[in-house]
């Protein structure tokens, strides 16, 4: 049984599959329909009271910084544009999902992941840097699976501290597959855009993806999001591959960890 397989069977033998919030299918739908705009997108968000108040309460949070108050919906996506107002409800719409009990940890790792990948991407003139919040939120989606699995072994094997690029073998070793197979599957059943997919299916492996430029930003700001970073966690080649010449990484650091922190607390 090679190891796609394999994880095809854990997977299936295992009972809550966590299913897309449902607000995210919609968003996402809307988000490729060419007629839809910024009415369609506040009449979801609406529905939602829940979401309306987080999202404006985000919204007129520090991390943003429109120095006016934000009052309503629309007035919201019409600062933030469609795309941003997105990646706000995708942040909210999951978080029950990537903060499972015990794992803290994923759900700080996802956010500043995200907010490093948008700020590398906007600052670099990387891609499109509108895709990088969600693609970096989502890149490990994988390891809710594994928590699934076995929610035990796979807490403490979270806790590591080595490189995240050997930790995924160590996995494969461990548990009989690794968060990037995981988190395909999910990926695939969520509908994901292909972008994501990618992302999450390659972002230990870039430059095995046919477009890596996305998975490669992925892997770089994942190394350095790791509290216990040094200088050769991030790949020097890759970053010149993708044009990414960081001039001061431990200034773009600190801006990731405070903007990323500044989001955390809105969430919390
Ligand atoms: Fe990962
Ligand atoms: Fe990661």
């Amino acid at each position: 049984m090679d190891n796609e397989d394999k994880t095809i069977d854990l997977i299936n033998n295992l009972k809550d599959i966590p299913a897309m919030p449902n607000i995210i299918v919609k968003v996402l739908k809307l988000m490729h329909s060419e007629t839809a705009g910024a009415p369609e997108m506040a009449a979801v968000i609406k529905c939602d009271q829940a979401l309306c108040t987080k999202m404006l309460s985000i919204i007129n949070s520090a991390y943003y910084g429109f120095g006016k108050q934000i009052t309503s919906i629309n007035m919201a996506i019409s600062l933030l544009g469609i795309k941003k107002t997105k990646n706000i409800i995708v942040t909210v719409a999951m978080s029950p999902l990537l903060s499972f009990q015990g794992a803290k940890s994923l759900w700080r790792h996802s956010i500043l992941t995200a907010v490093g990948c948008e700020y590398i991407a906007e600052k670099y003139n990387i891609g499109n840097s509108d895709d990088a919040f969600v693609m970096g939120f989502l890149h490990d989606i994988g390891k809710i699976v594994l928590n699934l699995i076995d929610a035990e072994r796979y807490q403490i094997f979270m806790n590591s501290q080595v490189h995240p690029d050997t930790n995924i073998q160590e996995e494969r070793l461990k548990f009989d597959t690794d968060h990037s197979s995981t988190g395909s599957l999910l990926a695939l059943r969520w509908q994901l855009p292909d972008i994501i997919k990618d992302v999450i299916r390659y972002h230990h492996y870039p430059l095995k993806a046919k477009n890596f430029l996305a998975p490669a930003l992925v892997n770089i700001v994942n190394a350095l999001v790791q509290d216990n970073f040094v200088d050769d966690w991030y790949d020097k080649e890759l970053a010149k591959m993708i044009n990414l010449h960081i001039d001061d990484i431990d200034a773009v650091r600190k801006e990731i960890f405070e903007k990323g922190e500044a989001l955390l607390q809105e969430l919390s």
